[in-house]
């Protein structure tokens, strides 16, 4: 089969960030910090910390409010996002309700309204219900996120790419219409569709970067964890009260795993990337398929965009497949190297039907007006062989529209 490549798939893209491999590798990672000198960095499974007297400790007292493994983890996090300071959670969602708790009841946050399905849900169903003051807007036009601050409003909540519909977000013009209107408001970007490698939220004016960790920062399907990357020190102080305070914490372990999976992080990436480019390319030349949308194709409406605040593209496709429902689903049952399952941004190719499962918590008017429709699918590309890939893709498409 043609390799369905270009050569320079990031060119016109921002560079890479300097020195991001070798701080992935190494910062938080020092052996000096441990007595044996391990170069890897120990599990640790302690739950508590012996001191010297009352009050007098090195640093680690409970480890819900400290643990050396996720230390060395929050370390290399920071670190890839340019950042002063990383936390580590239980989940992205953990990470989502510790940053709401910066708020009180009748604050407003106004949230993209195409934002991962459990998002919507949290905002919609749990922090309204506490008070909070929450409204969606299309942050892709500045001019509607502009009508949409009030004088309430505290915290901007940003995703890009958006899930699953890839609209891609202008994320410094957002942060300075924003922080124009009123510079305490905080400007939260969802970063799990790009990971740290692909784009780098504080350099573009947000204050916060989130994680769902699960995805590609860790990228091996193995953990579900939460990060937050920021630079604001009366912030940090604050979230750090909370991830304590709320306790939504990871385990120990987990952080060791997240740690280890964002040593090959730059690697995968770049993998991602090849891949989902030649897998979009295919579709998109395909006539059993309507419409792809990958924001690494140049046929993206903010593909320039895109190369102006990112160094590439993840290995997330999402596409309109012929036909209604009945093709999506004969499609997505005869995968055979893609897993038909929820999540993304591990190794392994997965699809996924949207409107039945990661989004059918978002109310159906609101799935017809985002393009969540019946023959929406969402790929997630992972690092197998190109050719099986699309050999697959092909075979299912196949299934999906057999010859007459
Ligand atoms: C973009 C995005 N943000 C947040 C989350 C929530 O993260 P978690 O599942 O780790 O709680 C997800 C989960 O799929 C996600 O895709």
């Amino acid at each position: 089969m043609a390799s369905h490549i270009q050569n320079d798939f990031a060119s016109g893209f921002l560079d890479e960030f300097k020195s991001f491999a070798t701080d992935a590798i190494h910062v938080g990672q020092e052996p000096e910090q441990w007595k044996s000198m391990a170069v890897v960095p120990p599990i640790s499974l302690s739950t508590t910390f012996k001191q010297y007297g009352p009050g007098n400790h090195a640093g680690f007292e409970y480890s819900r409010s400290g643990n050396p493994t996720r230390n060395c983890l929050e370390k290399a996090v920071a670190a890839l996002d340019g950042a002063q300071h990383s936390m580590a959670f239980a989940s992205g969602l953990a990470a989502t309700l510790t940053i709401t708790h910066l708020f009180k009841s009748g604050d407003g946050i106004v949230c993209m309204n195409d934002v991962y399905g459990g998002t919507n849900r949290y905002f919609r169903k749990v922090a309204s219900e506490v008070g909070l003051d929450i409204s969606f807007a299309d942050c892709t036009k500045l001019d509607v996120l502009k009508a949409a601050l009030k004088p309430n409003t505290k915290m901007v909540w940003i995703e890009t790419p958006t899930n699953p519909t890839m609209k891609v977000v202008d994320i410094k013009g957002c942060a300075e219409l924003v922080h124009e209107y009123n510079k305490d408001i905080i400007v939260v970007v969802d970063n799990t569709f790009m990971s740290a490698y692909f784009q780098r939220p504080l350099a573009l004016g947000a204050d916060i970067c989130m994680y769902s960790a699960t995805k590609y920062m860790n990228g091996h399907s193995d953990v579900v964890m939460g990060l937050v990357s920021l630079n604001r020190e009366d912030l940090y102080e604050r979230l750090k009260f909370l991830q304590n305070a709320l306790g939504a914490v990871p385990s120990p372990f987990d952080c060791y795993m997240c740690n280890r999976g964002l040593k090959t992080l730059h690697l995968r990436m770049k993998e991602h990337f090849k891949n989902a480019l030649a897998v979009a390319q295919f579709l998109e030349a395909d006539p059993r398929v309507d419409k792809v949308i990958f924001p690494g194709l140049p046929s993206h409406p903010q593909y320039e965009l895109m190369r102006r605040q990112c160094t590439g593209c993840p290995g997330m496709i999402t596409f309109y497949i012929k036909g209604k429902l009945e093709h999506a689903k004969t499609f997505l049952s005869s995968l055979k190297l893609f897993a038909l399952a929820e999540s993304l941004g591990g190794y392994e190719s997965l699809a996924e039907h949207p409107a039945i499962m990661t989004h059918a918590s978002v109310p159906e008017n609101e799935r017809t007006i985002l393009g969540i429709s019946d023959t929406l699918i969402r790929l997630s590309v992972g690092l197998e062989d190109e050719e099986d890939i699309i050999a697959d893709l092909d075979q299912a498409l196949s299934a999906a529209h057999p010859k007459k």
